[in-house]
Formats: structure tokens, C-alpha cells, sequence
């Protein structure tokens, strides 16, 4: 199969996966089951399942293989993927998508004997039912409507795998949530309390944002990105409540070229009020890496410009938890959730 139609097929063979999984989901519970770890309308298991199972029928077609064997091949592609996709969403995501621990015959709960003799039934089905008028059907589409929406639906999972992904990596309990608090307040209470960082909430910096937000916004997601990858917090949080440390309006003011100067700036001005660590005149001089060419030589560096980058893009975007950003009604600062922590 051409790489255009394997990515076509994973596509819709996700999508129709997930649709008849919500519809057995949904029957049962009488109510609707989005089901899977992803938000979106697919199932990349169901995706990989059906390609799987296509070449396999032409593999075996080929050999001229018995029932048995191809009952057995079958048996060993379906539930292997059951219980591969069951081991990594435990492994890498925490999460258990299905549970047949009450059925006779399970392993872990990720796998069962019923529903290893459904998926053998269900592969036959899509082998003589499913697949004849797919080839059908796939043969007569031009390959521009294959390739938009193969695209669009491969770029959605992509993305939504990502947020996936970046959700599992901050995900705390609350216990450990109002520990994290508690660190930064404690880590970042004396940087604001230097006069010139707390100026800082008299210049606007991104949209409605003033540079006080946004400095504390970065600090804080560099913190929990730092504590989960057991970095350097202290320094994380000093230097990122640093990094912007200058003091004009760069949209109407400023000098020139101030993408390319101001962390210069900043760490002059920070030098001039706090002793600063290697690592934390690092952190303020490499953010805007890679404009800054000469590349962060700690993680905690990298970090920090990472989460800048995202923070900025977030900003101007408009990529918020609430869809929008809180617009500032009384000229104070716009205050989020993480930022009234401090
Ligand atoms: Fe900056
Ligand atoms: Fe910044």
C-alpha cells in the first residue's frame, strides 16, 4: 500500500474505531464515553489495529495459509495490540483505558479470553465484511482528498498527543500540588520583593500581560518542569523572575533591536541588585536562545527559554486555560489562577 493510503487508512480506520467504541461504550453506560486516552474523535489503536490486520489478510492470501493459522495470526495481532496499548498508557500515561480484571481469564485486567475471541470474530468481519469495499472505495478517491484529510486527522492526534503528553507530565495530586506551591512561594518571595521586580508590574509586556505576569507565569511553569526533570529550582526561579529585568515599554520604546539586547539588559540590571549564581546569569542570559546563538549551558537555561517561548506564544495566541485572556478592567495587573500564588 502506498504511503498515502496507509495514512489515509490509519485516519479512518481510527476515526470508525472510536466511533464504534463510543457507540458500545455509550449503550452500556447510557450516557456518552468518550473512550481512549486522547480528547478528539479517534483511536489510534483501532488506526494501527486495522493496518495490521490488512496486511496480514494480504500476507496470508499470499501463502495460502489454513483457518487455524490465520485464526491464530488473528488472535496474536489483535490481543498483542490490546495488550501493548493497555502496557504503555499504564507505563507512560497512567492511565487504565479498559479493565477486564472482572472477566475469567484476564491478564493484569489489560487482556481476557471474551474479548479475545470477539477481536478474532471482529478481524474476521472487517477481513470479508470491512475491507472489499474500503479497497473499493479507497481506489476511486482522488489522492488530494486523501491527502487533506489524512493530514488534517494526522496533525489533530499528533497535537492532541502532545497536550496529552504535557498534561501526564504536570499531573499532581493535590498534596503534591500545594507542596510545589509552597516550594516556589517560598523560592520566589524574596526575588519579588526587590523593588525593581516588583516595578515591573507598571510595563506592559505581552497583550493585557504586564512584564510582572508574564516573569512570574515563566517562573512558575519553569519550576514544575524543573522539579519533574529534579532540577536546580532554586536557581530556575531566580533566574526566570529575572530574565525580563528591564525597565521600558519595547512595543513604543526601548533601544533597538531589542530582541537581541534585552537579556544583556536584564542581567545588568539583576547583577545590580541580587548577587547571581553562574547557573541564574545563565538562565537570564541565554532566554531568548537561539537569537542569542551561543547555546544555554545548563538544562535549567534551556528550560527557562523554552518555557518563555511557550509563554509568549501562549500569550499571543491566546492559548489560556479559558480560552481568553482576562482583560484588565481597573489598569492592575491581570491576575491567573498560578499567579495569585505569589
Ligand atoms: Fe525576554
Ligand atoms: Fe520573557
Amino acid at each position: 500500500m502506498a504511503m498515502l493510503d496507509l495514512v489515509f487508512s490509519f485516519s479512518c480506520f481510527a476515526i470508525l474505531g472510536w466511533m464504534l467504541e463510543v457507540a458500545y461504550r455509550s449503550s452500556f453506560s447510557r450516557r456518552f464515553i468518550n473512550p481512549g486516552l486522547l480528547k478528539g474523535p479517534y483511536l489510534i489503536l483501532y488506526g494501527a489495529g486495522a493496518l495490521i490486520l490488512m496486511e496480514a489478510a494480504d500476507l496470508l492470501q499470499a501463502t495460502t495459509a489454513g483457518l487455524a493459522v490465520k485464526t491464530l495470526v488473528y488472535f496474536a495481532v489483535t490481543t498483542g495490540l490490546e495488550l501493548f496499548s493497555a502496557v504503555i498508557a499504564k507505563r507512560l500515561f497512567n492511565a487504565r483505558l479498559w479493565d477486564y480484571s472482572d472477566q475469567r481469564f484476564h491478564y493484569k485486567g489489560h487482556i481476557c479470553l471474551k474479548f479475545s475471541l470477539y477481536w478474532i470474530v471482529m478481524a474476521f468481519a472487517f477481513e470479508y465484511l470491512v475491507v472489499p469495499p474500503y479497497q473499493v472505495l479507497l481506489g476511486q478517491l482522488h489522492p488530494v482528498v486523501k491527502g487533506v484529510f489524512a493530514g488534517a486527522a494526522l496533525s489533530f492526534m499528533l497535537l492532541d498527543l502532545l497536550m496529552t503528553g504535557i498534561r501526564t507530565f504536570f499531573r499532581m495530586t493535590p498534596e503534591e500540588k500545594g507542596a510545589a506551591d509552597a516550594e516556589f512561594r517560598d523560592a520566589a518571595s524574596p526575588v519579588l520583593a526587590l523593588p525593581d521586580v516588583a516595578r515591573l508590574s507598571e510595563y506592559p509586556h505581552h497583550r493585557e500581560k504586564t512584564r510582572l505576569d508574564h516573569v512570574k507565569e515563566v517562573a512558575y511553569i519553569s519550576f514544575l518542569c524543573g522539579r519533574r526533570l529534579s532540577l536546580d529550582c532554586g536557581a530556575i526561579i531566580r533566574g526566570a523572575l529575572l530574565h525580563d529585568l528591564f525597565f521600558y515599554d519595547w512595543l513604543r520604546g526601548g533601544p533597538r533591536l531589542h530582541g537581541f539586547r534585552h537579556h544583556t539588559i536584564a542581567l545588568n540590571n539583576a547583577r545590580r541588585i541580587t548577587h547571581l549564581s553562574k547557573k541564574e546569569e545563565d538562565i537570564i542570559k541565554k532566554h531568548m536562545w537561539p537569537l542569542t546563538v551561543v547555546p544555554p549551558r545548563y538544562p535549567e537555561s534551556l528550560v527557562v527559554s523554552l518555557v518563555d517561548t511557550y509563554c509568549s506564544a501562549k500569550d499571543y495566541l491566546r492559548l489560556d486555560r479559558q480560552g481568553k485572556i482576562k482583560k484588565r478592567t481597573d489598569g492592575s495587573a491581570g491576575q491567573s489562577g498560578r499567579e495569585k500564588l505569589i
